[in-house]
């Protein structure tokens, strides 16, 4: 009798186990969509996602500002699968002009939105708010300029273009917002105020969103550094001189095969790579100590 029990436990916990298993492989290789629109699609981090989606989508929607740039990424992405359709759209999604970009052919998030409505697309299957700005400065000096500017790139036209194509979101079978975040958008950095903030922002709001909308998957991945033209283009003061790319920097298109699984998984959070999880932690149960940490390493004694 106690044998039969016993066999009788393992033989559902076996089974449990393997609808587990075949269940998580099922959600593993789930990788097709129809319309994938990627903001920040010129360059980084946003052009190795655009790679990504080129095999897994049927139509790519590209954003950034530089039209000559994202027409290049769109003829990578057709070379990859002749079958995709691409479109471009050259938007400065802030609201403020910037004289760095030349001319763009939409001007903020609100007329980037109507210009992707504008293009007939009956729904939006995922949606990658990747583009952004950074700035180094130490927080009480940071001007006033570089806060509106990076609040504008990296948090009000993520939630600008968020509401306007909710619409669009709600008529895929299975809809969802990928918001590129940062390691800084949980851990407060120094002489990165501004854009820390930025990315504090971006974890409250799509937490909301997330949490209201149950049909809404929502995934905020959080990269740690990246191989890219971030630094080189952050906003700084006058004279101030922004260190090269870290030696350790991940490569881009690493960082987007890892992200777009877990997008694809329905992961809430993802940090890339997985061993900065333990500044997470720190931040969370140890913040003193991260900040002593920080500051030996950010901020050096005058
Ligand atoms: N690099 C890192 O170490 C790192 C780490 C964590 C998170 N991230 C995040 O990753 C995302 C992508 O950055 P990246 O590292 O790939 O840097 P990047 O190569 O400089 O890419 C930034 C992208 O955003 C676009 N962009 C910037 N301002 C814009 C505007 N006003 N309107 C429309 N598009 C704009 C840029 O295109 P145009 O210049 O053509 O407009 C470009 O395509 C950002 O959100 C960044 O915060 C980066």
């Amino acid at each position: 009798m106690g044998i039969t029990v016993n066999v009788a436990i393992f033989a559902s916990i076996a089974l449990l186990v393997a609808i587990y298993f075949i269940y998580s492989r099922v959600r593993h290789v789930e990788r097709s969509y129809g319309t994938v629109v990627i903001t920040g699609a010129s360059s980084g981090l946003g052009h190795s996602f655009a790679l990504q989606y080129a095999r897994r989508a049927q139509y790519l929607v590209l954003i950034a500002r530089s039209r000559q740039r994202l027409a290049d990424v769109a003829t990578e992405c057709r070379a990859l699968s002749p079958s995709l359709t691409v479109d471009i759209i050259s938007a400065d999604l802030s609201s403020i002009p910037s004289d760095t970009a030349g001319d763009v052919d939409h001007q903020g998030a609100e007329a980037t939105a109507n210009a992707i409505k504008a293009l007939g697309i009956s729904s939006i299957d995922c949606l990658v708010l990747n583009a952004g700005i950074s700035s180094h400065c130490p927080a009480a000096v940071t001007p006033l300029s570089h806060l509106e500017r990076v609040m504008d790139v990296n948090f009000t036209a993520s939630v600008v273009l968020t509401q306007r194509l909710m619409p669009l979101l709600s008529t895929a079978t299975r809809p969802r917002i990928a918001v590129v975040s940062s390691i800084q958008g949980f851990a407060p950095t120094p002489t990165r105020a501004v854009y820390s903030a930025s990315k504090h922002a971006l974890h409250g709001f799509f937490g909301a969103l997330a949490t209201e909308n149950a049909w809404l998957n929502v995934t905020v991945v959080c990269p740690g550094w990246l191989d890219t033209n971030l630094r080189a283009s952050s906003l700084s003061r006058p004279g101030a001189k922004v260190s090269a790319n870290s030696k350790h920097a991940l490569s881009p298109d690493v960082a987007a095969a890892v992200a777009v699984q877990a997008i694809a998984d329905g992961k809430r959070m993802i940090i890339i790579p997985r061993r900065f999880w333990l500044v997470y932690w720190a931040q969370v149960l140890v913040p003193g100590l991260l900040a002593r940490i920080m500051r030996r390493s950010y901020c050096k004694k005058p």
